[in-house]
């Protein structure tokens, strides 16, 4: 416990844990455990995110636990938001409509405000960040806000990489998935455009020697 009476999140709380600890925080009693289950539904791509970061972060941080694990954490709770987010339009195969493309880019704003209601933990300013940052672009072309380079946190930048290959190498109802081999070819080519080029290296460092 420290002087303003918060905790932190630690490296030994499981996944499950800081769930249970974001989810009771939630003003909403009675349907948090509707959220909760509709994000355990996507708990092997948090999953898979996490780990990529994680090891993308052993690469970039080299000793810095602390870091390496606000990174691990922010990329499982990435999507956080989406939980929130009408199912309908989650599951829409196809191409979307303005409106629920309007609706589906709040998210990381809504992952974020969901980490803001755990303010007793003092360690989840750069996780509330990352989650709010992870759809931002390198040339300025994600959202929400439209931030380029290093405006945009190297952990929401790690993200991004992660989260992309994860989709890509993934079966989704919006498309087929890509070999491991493709994935990484399209990654590499946004290298510098889309994506941290430094992030690509580490990831594609990780993936010759896991
Ligand atoms: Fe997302």
């Amino acid at each position: 416990m420290s002087n303003n009476g918060t905790t932190a999140l630690h490296p030994n709380d499981s996944f499950y844990n800081i769930l249970d600890m974001i989810y009771d925080d939630q003003r909403e009693e009675h349907s948090h455990h509707v959220f909760k289950n509709r994000f355990n539904r996507e708990y092997k791509h948090a999953n898979n995110v996490s780990h990529y970061c994680e090891q993308i972060a052993i690469r970039m941080y080299t000793n810095n636990n602390p870091l390496i694990f606000k990174v691990r954490i922010a990329g499982f709770l990435h999507d956080i938001g989406k939980s929130k987010i009408d199912e309908k339009i989650l599951n829409t195969p196809g191409s979307l409509s303005e409106e629920e493309w309007f609706e589906i880019k709040k998210h990381p704003e809504i992952g974020a405000k969901m980490m803001g209601f755990s303010n007793r933990y003092e360690n989840v300013l750069d996780i509330k960040m990352a989650i709010y940052q992870h759809h931002e672009r390198l040339n300025g072309s994600g959202y929400p806000l439209g931030i380029k380079g290093d405006q945009i946190i190297l952990p929401a930048r790690i993200i991004a990489v992660a989260d992309s290959f994860d989709a890509m190498t993934n079966k989704r109802v919006y498309q087929k998935e890509y070999s491991v081999h493709d994935a990484l070819y399209e990654i590499k080519k946004q290298a510098g455009i889309l994506y941290d080029p430094a992030v690509v290296d580490c990831f594609c460092d990780y993936i010759r020697s896991p």
